[in-house]
């Protein structure tokens, strides 16, 4: 295979760069299919480069029309060029200049890297390597330079010309149907961050005053038509800023900002200084064609892009390797963002329960990486949800450790010492480790070591000592490359729930039985924030005055990226739904019996009667008790471990239909006990008043759906009479997509009819069209395999689009598992021809579907011989993308994870 010879990049080889550039100008003309771009660098000799180094710029199918040097034409055998390399042996050892003309096709440009066309206008996307589609350059994050664009257009295609920075000038150009634009922007910045838009575009603005007085012009930018679909997008972004400078005291530092959205684009956005370039179905949302959740998307992703602006751009990257030191920081910040606007718990839940579902999968699988790689093959296979979820997960657990305070002291001195520099981790944690004093170094291994830690607790009561003792053990599973493993300094939250409800701190949950001990309860290894480092293999804590025996919660706010084993029986952990005082382990309580009945049902063990029904009576009773305080909490309270979390748990010779059948079951039964709590909530809060997307509206509507959702699994006839109702009556996406994803678990004639006449409601919607493939793909029976190929053909359908084969293709591969891993290989195979069709267009995207065969090894044999048969046909294939190639591999290699 094509990626055996295919050369390895190692942090360990990182140098500076030879040369450095200290200026850009770009004289970009657009043209569909022949745009000419003349870019005048001005370069010097790296002083801590070597000194006799060739000059060796970067590309990628770039197609040289010019050469010059200082002025001077190069001949042939000054240089050499090729489509991936430009070389001048004999570069001048004193500053000079470069003139590079390449000619370039943006029509042609299906990898949607470099220069494309979307929807007829041009744009760029250039993290990680895509500037060098477009100029040869000193394509690497650690060469940053000052940039100038000039950006010349057709007037009548491409009336908006954008670019970073600041505008400077723009006009007619003289006899002609021409115009142009210049832009500048004074911060230097790796050739990544840069990016131009041309075409016809809607747009909406407004203005913005930063803390020290700025007037900053906001502007987003749609396709025209849409333009009121960007304002909740606008929002957001001036909330974005005011919270940056309020919780981070960091400033815009621009005149302008803007956003585009585009129709075709590989990942969820970008962050170009100054000019953020968005995948469209984060930023468009009406009530008539978005859900809670897109919204709440949107918020989070202009969050996210507008974060950037500190902490990857104004701080980026000295290398790919440190890429967690952007992302994992500011997915951080965007959580952050995201709890303050909305509900703290109920943001954190959300959170872990993606943590679990991308990064412990994808830690458990042939995929395994550390948090910091240490070597790639290919860049962009990297962007995973380890170097994101988990790279936050990090920064969230040291400012748990290190308090909140001395967090915000040492986020400032990072910024204060790492601004305009290309920085690593070590510059990172270095800045926490002097504002502390701290030893960080153990620490640090999180960003090192790769897999999901193990922590078993057991508990010791000694009545007559009043003494309650913790034993705490830990082990991290072997992952690719890392047999052995050492341990992790762990920040484990903690406190001693009575079973009464009386909590350590002397907090009282329940007025019936107190017990005043409890509050002489002390641990003197917690800290005053009621955390215990564990950072060896074994340790133990024990606390005084306790006199009855307690249930310990643990990790309390999620508060490590661990799985944690404690063998309290169901009752107890019963007890802690009902009387935690954190709101993170009440629901956690929830899940990990409902996770052990799951397990149970799934492997045959017993039928587990009784524990199903001490479940949903503990269920019932929260719903009567607390649903209503905060309902998004207890919407997440009553909905079960999804099939793909129990398939985890079991983690060996999966049966996934077990699994369906296993849930399933335990959705009747719990509908049918609870049903009516159930249906009474389901009446009480029905549609009134105009929809708002804020997240107490939001959070009656997830609980409301999720009341139906169950009444339909304890009754067919029910649920299809309320899901109908609900589909005619509802005013908004949210409640009308929740309807119809009820009737898709109910076969027959009325769901056919109702998945038409959305499809035909919304034939002019391609981003609710999505979320119909969606619904389609995901349907867990059989004859889904043929829907999908059907629906392939639909006009709406594109293969060359990543969000219509995300939603269709990607959605059948990751969210239906059982017809994904049908018995018979129908599905691996499905699957494996698209990636390789997929693959000649847009190796990222195709690179990206493989990735729903990383639980492979994970199923039982018969399952896992036909997963195997369909990853080596697509290994067998010649001129695999680098991309595909890469991961293809590593899916197949032994040795790693099971
Ligand atoms: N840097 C982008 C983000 O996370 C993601 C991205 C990576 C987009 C590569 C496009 C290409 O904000
Ligand atoms: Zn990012």
């Amino acid at each position: 295979m094509r990626t055996d010879t295919q050369q390895i990049v190692r942090l360990e080889d990182y140098r500076p760069s030879d040369f450095l550039i200290d200026r850009v100008e770009l004289d970009v003309g657009l043209h569909p299919t022949a745009t000419r771009v003349v870019a005048t660098l001005t370069m010097r000799p790296n002083p801590e480069g070597r000194p006799d180094a060739p000059l060796v710029l970067d590309g990628d199918e770039l197609n040289l029309k010019a050469l010059a040097l200082n002025g001077r034409s190069l001949s042939a055998e000054e240089f050499e060029a090729s489509p991936q390399s430009l070389t001048i042996a004999q570069a001048p050892r004193q500053p000079f200049t470069l003139t590079i003309e390449t000619e370039i096709n943006p029509t042609a440009n299906t990898k949607l890297m470099g220069l494309y066309r979307s929807g007829g206008n041009y744009c760029t996307q250039c993290e990680a390597e895509g500037f060098r589609r477009i100029t040869y350059f000193l394509d690497r994050p650690d060469v940053m330079a000052v940039y100038t664009t000039r950006i010349e257009a057709d007037r009548e295609d491409a009336p908006v010309l954008l670019g970073n920075g600041n505008p400077v000038a723009g006009g007619v150009v003289d006899g002609s149907d021409r115009h142009y634009a210049v832009w500048h922007d004074p911060h230097p910045k790796p050739s990544y961050l840069f990016a131009l838009v041309g075409g016809r575009l809607g747009r909406v603005s407004k203005t913005f005053t930063t803390m020290s007085g700025r007037a900053v012009d906001l502007a987003i930018y749609v396709e025209p038509g849409k333009e009121s679909r960007a304002d909740y997008a606008l929002d957001a972004l001036e909330r974005s800023m005011r919270w940056d400078e309020r919780v981070f005291g960091r400033e815009y530092d621009l005149d302008v900002f803007n956003i585009v959205a585009v129709s075709d684009f590989n990942m969820g956005a970008m962050e170009n200084k100054g000019l953020n370039i968005f995948n469209d179905k984060y930023v468009l949302a009406s009530p008539e064609t978005a859900t809670d959740m897109d919204y709440a998307h949107i918020e989070a992703i202009i969050a996210h892009e507008y974060f950037h602006n500190w902490t990857g751009n104004r701080v980026t990257c000295r290398d790919w390797f440190q890429l967690c030191l952007k992302e994992g920081l500011t997915v951080f910040r965007d959580q952050e963002f995201s709890s303050d606007e909305r509900s703290r718990p109920v943001h954190r839940i959300a959170e872990v329960k993606t943590l679990r579902a991308r990064q412990f999968l994808e830690d458990a699988s042939p995929l395994a990486h550390p948090v910091r790689p240490t070597q790639y093959r290919e860049i962009n296979n990297f962007y995973t949800a380890t170097v994101y979820e988990k790279g936050a997960e990090i920064v969230r657990m040291l400012r748990t450790i290190i308090g909140e305070a001395d967090f915000r002291r040492g986020m400032d001195l990072y910024f204060e010492r790492c601004d305009g520099t290309a920085a690593t981790v070590e510059d990172f944690l270095s800045a926490f480790a002097e504002v502390t004093g701290r030893d960080l170094s153990h620490f640090a291994r999180w960003y090192e070591q790769s897999g999901t830690p193990r922590v078993t607790v057991k508990g010791h009561h000694d009545p007559d000592a009043k003494t309650f003792r913790l034993d705490f053990t830990q082990s991290t599973p072997p992952t690719p490359g890392q047999p052995e493993k050492g341990a992790m300094a762990i920040p484990v939250a903690l406190g001693l729930v009575a079973q009464d409800g009386s909590d350590q701190d002397g907090s009282d949950q329940d007025d019936s039985a107190q017990d005043r001990s409890w509050a002489n309860a002390a641990c003197e290894r917690l800290d005053s924030r009621g955390v215990f480092l564990f950072d060896k293999p074994q340790d133990s804590i024990t606390f005084t005055g306790v006199t009855s025996r307690p249930v310990p919660s643990l990790l309390r706010g999620f508060s490590a990226p661990v799985k944690l084993s404690l063998d309290l029986p169901n009752e107890e952990l019963l007890a802690l739904l009902r009387h935690d005082t954190d709101a993170f382990n009440r629901w956690q309580a929830a899940q990990t019996v409902a996770m052990r009945l799951l397990v149970g049902l799934a492997k045959g063990v017993d039928a587990a009667d009784q524990d199903i029904g001490a479940l949903s009576g503990a269920l019932c009773s929260f719903m009567g008790r607390d649903a209503l305080a905060d309902p998004a909490f207890a919407a997440l309270v009553v909905t079960l471990p999804s099939e793909a979390d129990v398939a985890q748990e079991i983690g060996q010779d999966v049966d996934p239909d077990a699994i369906h059948r296993a849930r399933s079951q335990m959705r009747q039964r719990i509908g049918r006990s609870c049903a009516q709590p159930l249906q009474r909530f389901y009446d009480a809060l029905s549609d009134s008043g105009p929809y708002s997307p804020d997240a107490a509206s939001a959070g009656r509507r997830s609980l409301r759906n999720a009341c139906l959702d169950l009444l339909a699994a304890a009754d067919a006839g029910t649920g299809e009479a309320l899901a109908v109702r609900q589909l005619e009556s509802a005013s908004n996406m949210t409640d009308r997509l929740a309807s119809l994803s009820v009737l898709t678990t109910l076969p027959g004639a009325v769901r056919e009819e109702a998945i038409a006449r959305f499809g035909d409601r919304y034939r002019n919607e391609p981003l609710v069209l999505d979320k119909w493939f969606t619904l389609q793909a995901a349907i867990p029976e059989d004859g889904t395999l043929e829907r999908v190929t059907g629906l392939m053909q639909h006009p709406a359908f594109s293969i060359s689009n990543p969000n219509r084969v995300r939603a269709l293709i990607g959605s059948f591969a990751m969210l239906n598992q059982v017809q994904f891993n049908r018995a018979d290989g129908a599905g691996y195979r499905f699957l494996a021809s698209i990636v390789l069709r997929v693959d000649e267009l847009n190796p990222q995207l195709a690179a990206r579907l493989l990735t729903a065969f990383s639980t492979w090894r994970m199923m039982e044999s018969a399952r896992r011989a036909q997963a195997e048969q369909a990853l080596r046909s697509i290994a067998q294939k010649p001129n695999l993308s680098r991309d595909v190639g890469d991961i293809v591999s590593r899916s197949l290699e032994e040795g790693g994870a099971k």
